[in-house]
Formats: structure tokens, C-alpha cells, sequence
């Protein structure tokens, strides 16, 4: 006999969490989240969870702060009123590009936040394309780890023209991720040699590596934040001789004039999933084309429910 399925959602994207409860067959969990005037979050949790197994869909996008400390007050309350599991459901990972001591005095937040979620009495992530793929390392608990590419190369194989197309990482730590998709189009690849000059969309393109020439290139990159890497990278493109630019990312977060930045750009396409809440505008783009991920975040929590294996998401 299994434990109760349930499923709670925070307050980072609940269009998400309404979605995946959908497909999922089951309602969303009754929880109040709210918070006191002195800004501190305080939720309760409105139905017996006894023995539950407990999935929490919480991505920790903006405002992150808000979100991340929402999430660990969720898990701290399932926790105390005897949860069988708590599986916390992120499908975008905030503060994961800070992963890595490569400058004298720098924090390592990948590694802080999966401490925090771990103390706070996780026993499960569930997460969607990684920034890197060692963060899984960095949580003593199991992380069951999503691909998206399977999701993007059924749609472009049934809405593009896969003769002429070119898969572009815009830089070399997004490379396996980009060629993966290249292999599943069976297309060409090619890579952009991006420099950062400095915090946010400060980034330069000095080189593109492969053959784009008279091609339809897809730019596949995880996260699309100020936007400056993917639009730098569309011009360099547009220079190199590409016919048409497209970009897909799979966490839309969006953030300063990134939007805007998209319209002015030679990209005419832009696609990403819903794993960050996307407001109006930004679901308004005419250039963005959202790709949910919801059923597949469905299908895991089914499969982890009853401790079915998961590799059938990633063929
Ligand atoms: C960097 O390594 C990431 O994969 C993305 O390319 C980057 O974070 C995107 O940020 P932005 O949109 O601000 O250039």
C-alpha cells in the first residue's frame, strides 16, 4: 500500500503547480501562504499530511530570496506535522551559476542553498537542467535531475525545417547540452566563444566555431537572464552569415530590459519553458513561444511516488 500522494505549491509559480497537480490527477494540497507585516513568510498547512509522501513544486526564481525562504519554511512545516517524505519539486535552481570558488573571497551559493534545504529536512530535489551538473554533488540527499532537450527536440522536429539547421551554444560550459540537442535534430553544431567582462549582460562574443553560413541556427542555452549573452551571440550570428536565428532556453528568467532586448534582436523566436513564472509581458511577447514542463514534472512525481525508475523522461 502506498503513502498519500500530495502535492503543495509555494507561492513562486503556482500556474506551474496548478498544471502539474492537473496532469497529475490530484488537487493541490491546501496551504496558506502569507506574510506578516514585518515582511517575514509564515505558511500553514490546512490538511492532515501524516505519512504523506509530499512533493513541493517551489522554483526559486524572483523574487528568489522570498521564494527560497518560503520553501524552507514549507519543508520545515511538513516536517513537523510527521510527513512521511518531502520531495522538493525546483525546477529552476536559483543561485546555481555561483558554483565555484574562481575568484579570492567568494561565497559558493549552489552549495549553500542545497545545505539549507537539506538541513531544513528535504529528502528529495527534483530539478530541471541544472546549471551544472556537479551541483547534484552538492546534496546528500537524492536529486533526481530533468532534461528538457527531449521536450525541444520533439518540437522543433515537428515545427521546423530540420534540413539546414545548426545547434549554437553560446559558450563552452553549455556545450554538452547543446550538442545533445544537436544529436536528437541529427544536425550540425557550432559554439560561441564568449567572454564575460563583468557582472550581468556583460559579455562579448569574439568567435563562433562551426559552420553557420546560410544556416537556421537554434541557440540552446539553459538560462536566459538579462538576456545579453543570447542577443550578443545573435548578432555574431547574424555576422557569420546565418539565414535565420532562433534560441531556446529553458528557464525564462527574463530579467532588466531582457524582453526588450529580445524584440530589438534578430531572433525571431524565442522559446523556453515555463519553470520560472512568467508574468503578462513576458507571456505576451509576440517572440516568445512557452513550452511547458509541466507533464513531465507530472510523470516524475507519479514514477517517484511509487519508486518507478525515471529514465524513460530522458529518451
Ligand atoms: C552562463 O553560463 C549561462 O549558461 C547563461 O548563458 C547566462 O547565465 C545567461 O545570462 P544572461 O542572459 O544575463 O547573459
Amino acid at each position: 500500500m502506498f503513502s498519500r500522494l500530495k502535492i503543495f505549491s509555494g507561492k513562486a509559480n503556482e500556474d506551474l503547480a496548478r498544471t502539474v497537480a492537473r496532469f497529475a490527477g490530484i488537487p493541490l494540497g491546501d496551504i496558506d501562504l502569507f506574510k506578516f507585516s514585518n515582511n517575514e513568510s509564515f505558511v500553514k498547512i490546512n490538511e492532515n499530511v501524516r505519512g504523506s509522501d509530499t512533493f513541493i513544486i517551489q522554483p526559486t526564481c524572483h523574487p528568489v530570496n522570498d521564494n527560497l525562504m518560503e520553501l524552507l519554511i514549507i519543508i520545515d512545516a511538513l516536517k513537523r506535522a510527521s510527513a512521511k517524505r518531502i520531495n522538493c519539486v525546483i525546477p529552476y535552481y536559483g543561485y546555481a551559476r555561483t558554483d565555484k570558488k574562481d575568484q579570492p573571497r567568494v561565497p559558493i551559493t549552489a552549495k549553500l542553498v542545497a545545505d539549507l534545504i537539506t538541513v531544513a529536512g528535504a529528502d528529495r530535489v527534483i530539478t530541471v537542467d541544472l546549471h551544472a551538473e556537479q551541483i547534484q554533488g552538492f546534496f546528500n540527499i537524492p536529486v533526481d535531475h530533468l532534461f528538457t532537450t527531449p521536450l525541444f527536440a520533439r518540437y522543433f522536429k515537428s515545427n521546423l525545417d530540420n534540413e539546414n539547421l545548426v545547434v549554437v551554444s553560446p559558450d563552452s560550459g553549455g556545450a554538452n547540452r547543446a550538442r545533445t540537442l544537436a544529436t536528437r535534430l541529427k544536425c550540425g553544431f557550432a559554439i560561441g566563444d564568449k567572454r564575460r567582462t563583468g557582472n550581468n549582460d556583460k559579455a562579448e562574443i569574439l568567435n563562433i566555431v562551426g559552420d553557420v553560413k546560410g544556416k537556421t541556427a537554434i541557440l540552446f542555452d539553459d538560462i536566459i537572464d538579462t538576456g545579453g549573452s543570447l542577443v550578443k551571440i545573435s548578432y555574431a550570428l547574424k555576422d557569420f552569415g546565418a539565414e535565420r536565428i532562433f534560441a531556446a532556453c529553458v528557464h525564462g528568467v527574463l530579467s532588466g530590459s531582457a524582453i526588450e532586448k529580445i524584440e530589438n534582436s534578430p531572433i525571431e523566436t524565442l522559446f523556453i519553458t515555463d519553470s520560472v513564472f512568467l508574468n503578462e509581458e513576458k507571456r505576451n511577447c509576440s517572440k516568445i513561444t512557452i513550452i511547458s514542463i509541466a507533464e513531465l514534472l507530472a510523470i516524475a512525481i507519479k514514477k517517484i511516488h511509487i519508486d518507478e525508475s525515471i529514465s524513460i523522461l530522458f529518451r
